[in-house]
């Protein structure tokens, strides 16, 4: 008897199998048992006729308890009711582990007792399609990069000093001295591109920001790509072009784990057709008074003025051009209006806000290094930076894109917390 995955079932009508995985649920009318199996692939049901069935097969169906790891074997029978459908008309069953009474039930968990058991809850139907389109969505990404001809360098984590400001780091003893936790790769990137030309990187970020929101992890992944020779609008439009085919490849492939996660995909299909709207802070601004928010020009978007904001769309949108004085050092001034810099954030539509921030990098000496003394940075720490102004300079630009924040949107979900396995939050470090 072939040994297969749910994921291939469909395609054996009619023959003999055999399936190994956990009993999700079950229920016995008495002369039926129906068991509930996923096997990590899929969910199928199992059908029991004790009629049919040899009684110690039978016996073993009573001592079964939720997520029991079980051998099944049976016949694959069409079914219109399931949603595969299909299902199995139990012929054997060989108990693998009967499991301990499982502290995950049907009624309703808050969400500590969810993410205290969160190595548990990564079990369930939901979490499983989320995951599921967390490793599509990277995969599409590095995928996207390669087909662009970007060279994966990846970036040290521990660091000497802060990229994006100094009040999130998280220090950490390195033998006799003290490290940083990399809060983004960007600096060593802008090294390798001024070698591959085009490169990125794609690894663990941390910032200890005391914010308890539902887009804040202390520990999150990003992707970030820089490259030479580019500038701000190319580079935005490089973020549009990996957008689209991110969420092409989600709605193409992962159009089952949408449906289990009963995500309304209009507006991810509208995306995906790219043409996000590109609009300048300062208009940002003026719209958003009219929508009755009471920012100042000036002042950054705070969560509730990129939800106000981005639901004037029906895709993402680009806001460029913020005020120098509110963002990193290393951005560069427009040439025509130094008080504004050649950034970009994507702001995802549905409420979701901020998913990507990028720039043109400052490629003058001089200005980088006034910049790095207006922020307080120390001179000694970023003298290899200078040196890529030093030797070579060119115009350049990157960004980067934050991985849970994608998942959270893609996949309609209210909190970043259910975006990556084990999340880290500013009170969660456990399991
Ligand atoms: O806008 P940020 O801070 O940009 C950078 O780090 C640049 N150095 C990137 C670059 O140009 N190479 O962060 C980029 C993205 C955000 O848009 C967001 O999606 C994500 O990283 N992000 C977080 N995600 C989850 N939790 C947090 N605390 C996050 N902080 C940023
Ligand atoms: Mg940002």
């Amino acid at each position: 008897m072939a040994e297969i995955l749910v994921t291939e079932v469909g395609g054996k009508v009619g023959e003999a199998v055999e399936l190994k995985g956990w009993v999700y649920n079950f229920r016995s009318s008495g002369s039926i048992f129906f068991l509930q199996l996923r096997d990590g692939t899929g969910r199928i049901q199992v059908v029991y006729s004790k009629a049919e069935m040899p009684e110690v097969v039978w016996n073993d169906l009573q001592k079964l308890t939720i997520e029991s790891s079980v051998a099944v074997s049976g016949l694959v029978k069409a079914e219109p009711r399931s949603p595969s459908g299909v299902e199995l008309g139990g012929t054997g069953l060989a108990i693998v582990s009967v499991a301990a009474e499982y502290p995950i039930g049907k009624k309703d968990h808050g969400p500590d007792f969810l993410l205290n058991n969160r190595h548990l809850w990564i079990r369930s139907a939901r979490q499983e399609a989320v995951l599921r389109i967390r490793n599509e969505i990277a995969f599409a990404l590095r995928e996207f990069f390669y087909e662009r001809g970007f060279i994966n360098t990846d970036s040290p984590i521990f660091t000497p000093n802060a990229v994006e400001g100094t009040t999130d780091l998280f220090e950490v003893k390195y033998f006799d001295d003290k490290a940083y936790l990399s809060q983004s790769g960007q600096l060593y990137l802008e090294a390798t591109s001024a070698a591959l030309r085009k490169t990125y990187c794609f690894g663990p970020t941390f910032r200890s920001e005391k914010s308890k929101t539902r887009r804040h992890l202390t520990e999150f992944w990003m992707l970030e790509a820089e490259a030479s020779f580019m500038d701000w609008e190319e580079n935005i439009q490089l973020q549009e072009d990996m957008m689209v085919y991110v969420l092409r490849r989600v709605l193409d492939r992962r159009a089952v784990d949408l449906k289990t996660l009963e995500r309304d995909i209009t507006t991810l299909q509208t995306s995906a057709q790219g043409n996000f709207p590109r609009v300048h802070y300062t208009d940002a601004v003026a719209q958003l008074q009219k929508l009755g928010s009471d920012m100042k020009d000036g002042d950054d978007f705070g969560a509730d003025d990129e939800t106000i904001l981005t639901k004037q769309y029906d895709r993402p949108m680009f806001i460029h051009h913020y005020p120098a004085a509110i963002k990193a050092f290393y951005m560069k001034p427009d040439p025509s209006d130094p008080v504004h810099v050649l950034n970009n954030d994507l702001l995802a539509p549905e409420g979701y806000g901020e998913v990507i921030g990028g720039s043109q990098r400052i490629d003058d000496v001089t200005l980088l290094e006034q910049r790095i003394a207006e922020h307080q940075l120390p001179h000694a720490d970023f003298q290899w930076y200078l040196d890529l102004r030093r030797y070579g300079s060119v115009p350049h630009a990157g960004f980067g894109i934050g991985l849970e924040r994608s998942v959270a949107w893609i996949c309609g979900l209210e909190h970043v917390r259910e975006t990556i396995p084990f999340p880290r939050l500013l009170n969660r470090l456990t399991p």
